[in-house]
């Protein structure tokens, strides 16, 4: 049907004949001749249809666009004044012998070259949003990543793997997704929130390096980097350390950033352990873009008359800490009520400052409303913040979970605001992570990876550990520009550990052997120690096509409410299928 594709047609075939096929992207009538810039994936080439032969010239005067047209013809030169250096054909044309009309197109809801369409516009007609160049560019670039991995994981001795769709609760801390099931009344599947207990097992069978590209479901409050249903670069490796899954993962990412975007890290990832990143970024996944960072000065303002410092100073729950800004004294007092405002989405009371006017003028250099409070310490902070004129020096108290996600959450901002990333790309591995947190709202340990991560303990010490909280585990992530792409871990192999592991998270026998009876089982059969990993897929390609959120990188994305606007998903279903499943409702739907 076609000899090339649009974007083929450059000066390379001038004086040949070619057959192209594609959409009309714009029609222009010149008075005489006709102008048609066709598209196909790979791009645009111009037709030119002159008015010699009167069929073919009423074809081309009766399509508008995205009318599907086959035009064949010969590739010319452009004159020099017409030539379009933008445009990779743009020193050719197509002048076209003839023209089929292959589909006519209704004049559709919005122009592809419209940068202001809703996003809701964009996700009905999915079909048609994904026609724009940057979609489609966003698209390839996904292909080309998971090319990529597919070709490293092949030549480093993985398998492809499959693992069940339908299937039981898997611990990743989400809500599951149910399937009523019919042949089973009363009962239901889940859908796996990640192939985790499964890949396990496939451990244990001997497989020794899975991997798998697979959709994982999970039923949480959506962000601009999380979806209802996405996809993980599934992998685990039987007999390996984390030392060596972690370089192999190196390389992995090394390589698709190479192969898909033609981004070279030639250096070592930094590892930073979890608790530094608290203190230094106030967060587990820190954008390291941005050289700021916090210093804790708690230690400093035990002893003061100001409450809202010495509280949490004293508090072993609480933190002081200080953000310097280079050079931020120019911030004006509304930019400093906005960020006072921003910090307070997170919880925090206030956001109290230091203006460093003049450090050698001593207490009269420093502006500031709280510095009355402490003048015999402010030296000694200016200090340790490394503070010189010109900076303005941000404080937060409160405890240490506010005061880390307000100050890390405004480090993130300044940055931005301020225009003070220093570089493109930032990745690094967070290592020692600890291995339960305490869960308020249940008073109850959860495990931060998932409960089948190794603790860095033996098994009586598990047991006997009087600050689990304390207790790290062999869990990893890795984080670029501060985006959690990945994270995994070495996983227990041991039914001992196993069980105590269990027993720390409140999980009875009975709940367990309910749960996961079947992972306990399979371990007292022979299983290997092993380790693995799960990148996020949709978040990895955000990033390399550098996209806000990850439904720019979804070809049928769910919107923030978990709906498919296209299909109209989730949808009623008919009685004949409820009755089929013994479903009734309790309450009639509420719209
Ligand atoms: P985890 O839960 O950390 O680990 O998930 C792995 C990676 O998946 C991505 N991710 C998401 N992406 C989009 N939308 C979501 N809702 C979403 N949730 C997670 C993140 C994350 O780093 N079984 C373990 C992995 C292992 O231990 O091997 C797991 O699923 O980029
Ligand atoms: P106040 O005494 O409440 O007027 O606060 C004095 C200064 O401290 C103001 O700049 C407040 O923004 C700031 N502030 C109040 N509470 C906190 C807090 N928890 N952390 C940091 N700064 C605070």
């Amino acid at each position: 049907m076609r000899t090339h594709y649009c974007g083929q047609v450059t000066e390379v075939l001038e004086s040949q004949k070619v057959t192209v096929a594609g959409w009309v992207h714009r029609r222009r009538d010149h008075g005489g001749v006709i102008f048609i810039d066709l598209r196909d994936r790979s791009g645009l080439v111009q037709v030119v249809v002159n008015p010699d032969d009167a069929d073919k010239f009423a074809k081309a005067e009766r399509v508008r666009s995205e009318y599907v047209l086959k035009v064949e013809g010969q590739v010319c030169a452009r004159t020099p004044e017409t030539i379009n250096p933008k445009m990779v054909t743009g020193k050719v044309e197509i002048v076209a012998d003839s023209i089929e009309i292959l589909s006519a197109s209704d004049p559709i809801p919005f122009q592809l070259d419209d940068k202001n369409i809703s996003e809701e516009v964009r996700l009905t007609y999915r079909y048609l949003d994904l026609r724009r160049d940057e979609m489609q560019q966003a698209m390839k670039t996904r292909y080309k990543v998971t090319r990529s991995m597919r070709r490293y994981l092949d030549d480093n001795g993985f398998m492809d793997m499959e693992t069940p769709i339908l299937t039981k609760s898997t611990p990743e801390g989400a809500r599951d997704y149910l399937v009523p099931s019919r042949t089973h009344p009363n009962k239901f599947f889940a859908l796996p929130q990640s192939p985790q207990l499964f890949k396990q097992l496939l451990m244990m069978s001997g497989f020794d390096r899975y991997y798998q590209i697979t959709r994982c479901f999970r039923d949480e409050d959506l962000r601009a980097d999380r979806q209802p249903e996405f996809t993980q670069l599934d992998i685990e490796t039987s007999f390996m350390t984390e030392e060596e899954v972690m370089d192999m993962m190196e390389g992995l990412a090394k390589t698709i950033f190479r192969e898909a975007v033609d981004v070279n890290f030639d250096y070592e990832f930094p590892r930073m352990p979890y608790s530094e990143a608290i203190e230094k970024y106030g967060i587990d996944r820190p954008d390291l873009r941005i050289p700021l960072q916090l210093v804790d000065v708690a230690d400093l303002l035990q002893d003061i008359e100001f409450k809202v410092f010495s509280g949490p100073a004293k508090d072993p729950m609480g933190r002081v800490a200080a953000l310097r800004v280079p050079q931020g004294g120019t911030l004006s007092r509304k930019e400093i009520d906005d960020y006072t405002k921003f910090v307070s989405i997170y919880g925090a009371k206030g956001l109290a400052y230091i203006k460093v006017n003049d450090l050698a003028a001593g207490l009269d250099g420093l502006q500031s409303p709280i510095v009355k409070f402490f003048p015999d310490q402010a030296m000694e902070i200016m200090q340790r913040v490394g503070a010189e004129d010109g900076d303005i020096v941000f404080f937060g108290a409160d405890n240490a979970k506010i005061v880390n996600e307000a100050l890390g959450a405004l480090r993130c901002k300044l940055g931005e605001d301020l225009g003070l990333i220093e570089k493109e790309w930032a990745p690094v591995w967070v290592v020692d992570f600890p291995m339960f947190e305490m869960d308020e709202k249940t008073a109850r340990l959860t495990a931060i990876h998932h409960p089948f991560t190794q603790p860095k303990a033996t098994t009586e010490e598990i047991l006997n550990h009087d600050k689990p909280e304390l207790m790290l585990s062999r869990a990893y992530d890795l984080v670029i520009n501060g985006i959690e792409v990945g994270g995994g871990s070495v996983r227990i192999h041991d039914t001992k550990m196993q069980a105590a592991v269990l027993k720390m998270l409140g999980i009875s026998d009975e709940e367990a052997k309910d749960k996961f009876g079947f992972l306990l089982n399979a371990l007292k059969y022979g299983c290997p120690p092993h380790a693995g990993m799960a990148f996020g897929l949709d978040r990895l390609v955000m990033l390399m096509a550098n996209r806000d959120s990850i439904r720019d990188v979804i070809a049928f994305p769910k919107t923030q409410s978990a709906a498919c606007m296209l299909t109209e998903a989730p949808g009623v279903v008919d009685d004949g299928q409820l009755a089929d499943l013994d479903l009734r409702f309790r309450k009639p739907a509420r719209d």
